[in-house]
């Protein structure tokens, strides 16, 4: 990580082990091989396998986003972030809508922790303007507007990346500069249908507008040949 430009294809990608038990997440990273360097692990599967499951995944050379999606006191909030960093993970999620204090939280916990990225959801990619007008989100025009306003808020309190739809990746590495990371999930191949992700788009489209990784779970995790999908991702990447 790092230099959000030069990234070859392989370390862009990040596969998310959405699973209720440890056997079928071993059963895919084992299928995967030496394809894959990067896993998302969830709250579904922590709490279901325990974090043995991470510890073996560094063990084995892959690099782990955990996404704990914190929403906490700040004191909660670092010592998640702490407990995440001693299991050698490389990124770890907090909720913007938590506030410029809970992300600051989080950044001052991950420094003892040199891999240790902190990133910040914004709107989750489910979410539509709909959805933030039922919470009484009703200032900004737009989910896009609503994006920008808490990755500048994240920026603020120092984060080292967000979490954003393939649809906002351009407006936000325009607003962050070039070397904030910018993981988007919601991520389909062309041929797929968008499912239930609202603001869904191809990987390829997500790096050309400024993603530095893209999150991609089901199309691999799913699919009959889960390396084959892989490497379908890899070729959108490299087209
Ligand atoms: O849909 P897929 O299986 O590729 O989801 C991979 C990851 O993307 C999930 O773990 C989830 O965190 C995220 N996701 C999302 N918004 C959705 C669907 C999935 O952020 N609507």
């Amino acid at each position: 990580m790092g230099d959000t430009h030069s990234m070859e294809p392989t370390s862009r990608i990040i596969v998310a082990l959405d699973f209720d038990n440890r056997r079928a997440a071993d059963e895919v990273v084992g299928r995967l091989g030496e394809e894959c360097r990067f896993y998302k692990v969830g709250l579904e599967l922590l709490t279901a396998a325990g974090p043995d499951l991470i510890e073996d995944l560094v063990a084995q050379g892959k690099e782990v986003f955990l996404d704990l999606k914190l929403f906490e006191i700040p004191n909660s909030v670092a010592g998640a972030v702490r407990a995440a960093g001693a299991l050698g993970v490389s990124m770890v999620t907090v909720h913007s809508m938590g506030g410029a204090g809970i992300m600051a939280a989080a950044v001052a916990a991950a420094r003892d922790f040199p891999r240790l990225r902190v990133l910040a959801l914004t709107v989750v990619t489910s979410m539509t303007s709909s959805d933030l007008s039922d919470i009484g989100i009703t200032g900004p025009p737009s989910t896009e507007d609503q994006v920008l306003r808490l990755a500048r808020l994240a920026e603020g309190a120092g984060v080292h990346g967000v979490i954003a739809s393939p649809q906002e990746a351009g407006a936000l590495r325009r607003a962050l500069g070039p070397d904030t990371l910018i993981v988007t999930p919601g991520v389909t191949l062309p041929d797929e249908s968008p499912g239930d992700h609202a603001r869904s788009g191809t990987p390829r489209a997500a790096v050309a507008a400024g993603a530095s990784h893209v999150v991609v779970g089901r199309t691999v995790t799913r699919a009959t040949d889960p390396a084959a999908a892989f490497r379908s991702v890899r070729t959108n990447l490299e087209l």
